[in-house]
């Protein structure tokens, strides 16, 4: 499963994030701003799919927001969470269109690394098993490194989410030798994982600045930006941020593989 002629294998998809609408919501207690219509914005605005992530200590996205947006959304949801019998029995119930595996500490901000998937082979294997069974397309969200791509495809994930979050870093710090090894490790990296018949997906503190290098890499099909949109929006509005950002992601396979070719 090489891509020898180093075209795009199809579409390349953005999945727009909405944990941070319920950041501010959470802020203030109540119902507003409301994730769900910023997921139905979202869609109107030429989202493929909504990401959101129902984490342990529920910060941001709550279980009453997944139920809406799993009764209301016309695309997909991607639903992050981390690999706990909690969990996975949310995930039984609402069966998403995805599932994607994240690490997740207490403590974090965010998502600081990615899934440690070579160590736990045995038992994410056992995880992701009823999941799979129950029609979820199951994510493994890692870094760029070749032991954990192995090791996602040795447990039957179908797709892996590659960390862009020290990439983005580097760049935001102005180190960009850095950055370029990080980015050339990233476009090594989806190579291989599409070579061991994984679907590649990115994202993590991707930017109107950052996304396009990672959206001309052929194999990637699917981008997952949340934070950089949803801060954008406050200066220029939901619609015309994810518009923009829909936009640099067609000029970049545009001007890597031709017109009409993206
Ligand atoms: N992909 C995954 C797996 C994530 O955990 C996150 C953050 O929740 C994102 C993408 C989006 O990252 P950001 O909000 O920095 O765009």
């Amino acid at each position: 499963m090489a891509n020898p002629l180093n075209k795009p294998l199809g579409r390349l998809r953005l999945g727009v994030n909405i944990d941070h609408v319920a950041t501010v919501r959470n802020a203030r207690g109540g119902a507003y701003p409301d994730p769900l219509r910023a997921a139905k914005m979202a869609e109107v605005a030429g989202a493929d799919g909504i990401t959101a992530h129902l984490r342990e200590d529920r910060r941001h996205i709550t279980d009453p927001d997944i139920d809406a947006l799993m009764a209301n959304l016309s695309i997909p949801l991607n639903f992050e969470m981390a690999a706990t019998p909690e969990m996975q029995a949310i995930a039984l119930r609402h069966r998403p269109h995805a599932v994607c595996l994240v690490p997740e500490k207490r403590e974090e901000r965010t998502t600081e690394g990615g899934l440690e998937v070579a160590r736990e082979e045995n038992s994410l294997a056992h995880f992701i098993a009823p999941l799979r069974e129950a029609g979820c397309r199951v994510s493994i969200f890692i870094a760029a490194d070749q032991p954990q791509i192995e090791a996602a495809a040795r447990i039957g994930a179908e797709v892996i989410e590659l960390h862009t979050g020290a990439y983005c870093d580097y760049h935001a710090e102005g180190k960009f030798a850095e950055r370029d090894a990080e980015l050339e490790r990233l476009r090594e990296m989806s190579a291989y994982a599409h070579s061991l018949g994984l679907e590649v997906h990115a994202g993590h503190g991707l930017t109107y600045d950052t996304v396009k290098p990672v959206a001309a890499f052929p194999e990637v099909m699917e981008l997952n930006i949340g934070h950089f949109i949803i801060g954008e929006a406050i200066f220029s509005g939901l619609d015309s941020a994810i518009r923009r950002m829909r936009s640099l992601m067609d000029e970049a396979r545009n001007e890597t593989f031709g017109e009409g070719v993206a």
